[in-house]
């Protein structure tokens, strides 16, 4: 798989196969941005995890069908994770598998959801149900499309980039907390929107090296799930209760309390949690949500890591360092009883 970083979006025209037809599924918030390109068969939708279905994805490969779109052709996937994923999903399954690349749009998409080959769809309400794990011939990322990001959706993709820099670089850690405390997501200097550009690039390479190592997500992938098995749980809670809190955001809070029980394990110094809580303070994102931890166990217990009565866990020791610790549920429930997510 290719990385291209450039401000230029209209290099992407130039990068596939001039001898394939290329079939665009794009977000329709962002068409705009390609609305020059020439030759482009074009299927927009509107992006939300309820698109992400595989309705949407019947309607894509009869689509596909009726512009009569062979084993040669080319598809492109341009917008955030929602539309990565499920244009990639498409590409991977229609007539066994076409060539495609992705244009992630989003922060969240361009420095996670884009890479790593894991797509998908949700189904019956469950996410990510139905997918493959199938790399993009290549992936453009250009910080230019951040500018119209809602600056919620922003900050979900800082969460994603500090979680990668965290468990991988104490060094960019630092440099990317300090940089995003003062970042101005919608009017960036174009020095900044460099900076930006070599961030999201850095963060996507370390991904792409450890998916490398284990593609399947059986082992070393696993440690990109820091502040996940918490967070995930934190959203269940969420959308039960109609509260709103968004992915990035349960992120943050979800490794809060993973080097918090970390530290009860005595794996960690007692500061980090607070030390990570002042960091992501300081870049817009929160660090806890003052939700009971027992109120988040029984989605915790649904989580795809537990085996018999244990869960594996992605704890932090420090900063750039992370290990994978299994915990008796009994044992995390004793510790968590007073702490708060
Ligand atoms: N495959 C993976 O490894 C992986 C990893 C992380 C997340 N994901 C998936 O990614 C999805 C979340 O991604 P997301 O946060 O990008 O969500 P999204 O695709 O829903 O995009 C968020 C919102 O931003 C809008 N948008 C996209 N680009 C824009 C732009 N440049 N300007 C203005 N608005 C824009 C979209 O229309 C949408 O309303 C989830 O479905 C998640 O499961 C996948």
């Amino acid at each position: 798989m290719t990385l291209y970083t450039n401000k230029d979006i209209n290099q992407i025209q130039k990068l596939p196969p001039e001898d394939c037809n290329v079939f665009a599924i794009i977000d329709n918030k962002v068409k705009d941005y390609f609305s020059a390109f020439k030759n482009w068969n074009i299927f927009s939708l509107s992006a939300s995890e309820n698109a992400k279905s595989l309705k949407t994805a019947t309607a894509v490969y009869s689509w596909l069908m009726e512009n009569k779109a062979d084993r040669n052709c080319f598809i492109l996937g341009a917008g955030g994770g929602v539309t990565t994923d499920l244009a990639a999903f498409v590409a991977s399954t229609y007539k066994r598998g076409v060539k495609f690349a992705l244009v992630p749009t989003t922060l969240l998409a361009a420095a996670d959801a884009a890479i790593g080959g894991k797509n998908g769809v949700n189904h019956l309400g469950v996410k990510n149900m139905i997918g493959t794990i199938t790399q993009p011939e290549w992936v453009f990322q250009s910080p230019v499309f951040f500018r119209t990001l809602d600056r919620r959706i922003f900050r979900e993709g800082i969460a994603e980039i500090l979680k990668t820099f965290l468990i991988f670089s104490p060094d960019l850690y630092g440099f990317a907390v300090s940089f995003f405390s003062g970042y101005n997501s919608v009017n960036p200097s174009d020095k900044e929107e460099k900076i930006l550009g070599r961030i999201v690039k850095e963060c996507a390479r370390l991904k792409m090296e450890v998916v490398k190592k284990d593609e399947k997500d059986r082992g070393e992938r696993m440690v990109l799930n820091l502040g996940h098995t918490f967070g995930h749980a934190l959203e269940s809670w969420a959308s039960e209760n109609r509260k709103k809190i968004l992915h990035g955001e349960a992120v943050t809070a979800g490794i809060v309390l993973s080097a918090k029980v970390s530290s009860a394990l005595g794996l960690c110094e007692k500061f980090l949690a607070s030390e990570l809580a002042e960091d992501f303070g300081k870049v817009g994102l929160p660090s806890s949500f003052g939700v009971r931890v027992p109120q988040i166990f029984n989605p915790l217990q649904q989580d795809k890591k537990i085996s018999s009565d244990s869960i594996c866990l992605i704890l932090p020791k420090g900063l750039g360092d992370v290990v994978r610790f299994r915990i008796p549920i009994p044992d995390l429930k004793k510790i968590c009883s007073r702490l708060s997510i």
